[in-house]
């Protein structure tokens, strides 16, 4: 596959309802996830789940793009082929977190800043010679009493900027992930008026740092209810609040949306997608870059069991064929049924 810029590269990961895998999750939240199927979160473990990830006949076609953490980019399967390869080898490219996690900002409780400016140059330049071709960071938004601050929301989408612009400099594409968080009992409101003032400031960062958004690829959250909120939001409203917050806030020439499924389940993420596909009337592509809403059934199959590699791919499969029907307003709930 020959990609010459940036422009090319991003606009490849949405192409034709592709999406995105999101496996990059730190090793404490990858123990996490392997705590709930009772295994142990070992560099192998992690390394064996994943190449079962990448090689699932799915990817093919349905995956644009794979994000990738640090130890995985540099995995090799036991018979010596780098992880990152098995990726180009399904027509995916690889991508890489990142940012270095969060940290709270003096006289702001309850909010954080995303932080790993430092050396970042540096590392850009080994991930672009491992062969990365784009790079994710997330800063994470809360809402409760009295946040997101402006404080909050203005350094986080200040170094979203920076980032974004950094990754471009090294020829890769920036995914800038402002995620507003569900948990919380707020209202979908709240949840929209926070995507609206983080999506606000970012594109106006973006923009102070002479980011080429047709080279890079947002990743926020769609607008629902709160998790712990007892008046959730159904299909038909969160597609609606999170298309209008988009249109109104996001820039024309931007190649593509991929949203963070963020604690939805699997199949209500895929709804929500789809729901707004068939609506429509919008420029960029609108698609996935779904970590738990693509894996959990495949984990769930797994179960650290050799014996149930092949199921296992196949939820990830079938996920993956799901969402991008999604992405091109072609799903149907009576798909689920298997
Ligand atoms: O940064 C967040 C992940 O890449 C996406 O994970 O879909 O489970 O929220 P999620």
């Amino acid at each position: 596959m020959s990609l010459n810029n940036i422009e090319e590269i991003a606009n490849y990961i949405v192409s034709d309802g592709k999406g995105i895998l999101a496996a990059d999750e730190s090793n404490p939240t990858c123990g996490k996830r392997f705590d709930s199927i009772g295994v142990e979160s070992t560099e192998e473990n992690r390394r064996d789940y994943r190449e079962m990830l990448f090689r699932s006949k799915g990817i093919k076609g349905n995956i644009g793009g794979v994000i990738l953490f640090d130890e995985t980019i540099r995995q090799s399967s036991d018979d010596g082929t780098l992880l990152r390869d098995i990726i180009s080898n399904q027509g995916a490219l690889p991508g890489i977190k990142v940012d270095k996690g969060l940290q709270p900002i003096d006289g702001c409780p309850g909010e954080t800043v995303t932080v790993g400016l430092e050396g970042l140059n540096e590392r850009l330049n080994e991930y672009s010679s491992m062969g990365a071709k784009f790079t994710k960071w997330r800063a994470v938004i809360n809402i409760g009493d009295g946040i997101p601050t402006d404080k909050c929301i203005d350094a986080n989408m200040e170094a979203l900027a920076d980032y974004a612009k950094c990754a471009q400099d090294n020829g890769m594409v920036p995914i800038v992930e402002p995620e507003v968080l569900m948990d919380g009992d707020h209202s979908i409101d709240e949840c929209y008026a926070a995507s609206v003032r983080s999506l606000k400031s970012l594109f106006e960062h973006l923009n102070n740092k002479d980011v080429n958004i047709k080279g890079t690829l947002l990743k926020p959250n769609m607008v629902t209810s709160g998790k712990g909120s007892s008046n959730q939001a159904g299909i038909d409203e969160v597609a609606k609040k999170t298309l209008d917050c988009l249109i109104s806030n996001v820039p024309t020439e931007l190649p593509g949306i991929t949203f963070l499924s963020g604690g939805q389940s699997d199949v209500m993420a895929t709804a929500h997608l789809d729901a707004m596909n068939k609506i429509g009337g919008f420029s960029w592509k609108l698609s996935f870059s779904y970590g738990r809403a693509l894996q959990a059934p495949a984990l769930k199959a797994w179960g650290g069991k050799a014996e149930n590699i092949f199921i296992s791919q196949d939820e990830l499969s079938h996920r993956s064929e799901m969402n991008k029907l999604a992405s091109l307003g072609q799903w149907e709930e009576n798909l689920e049924d298997r």
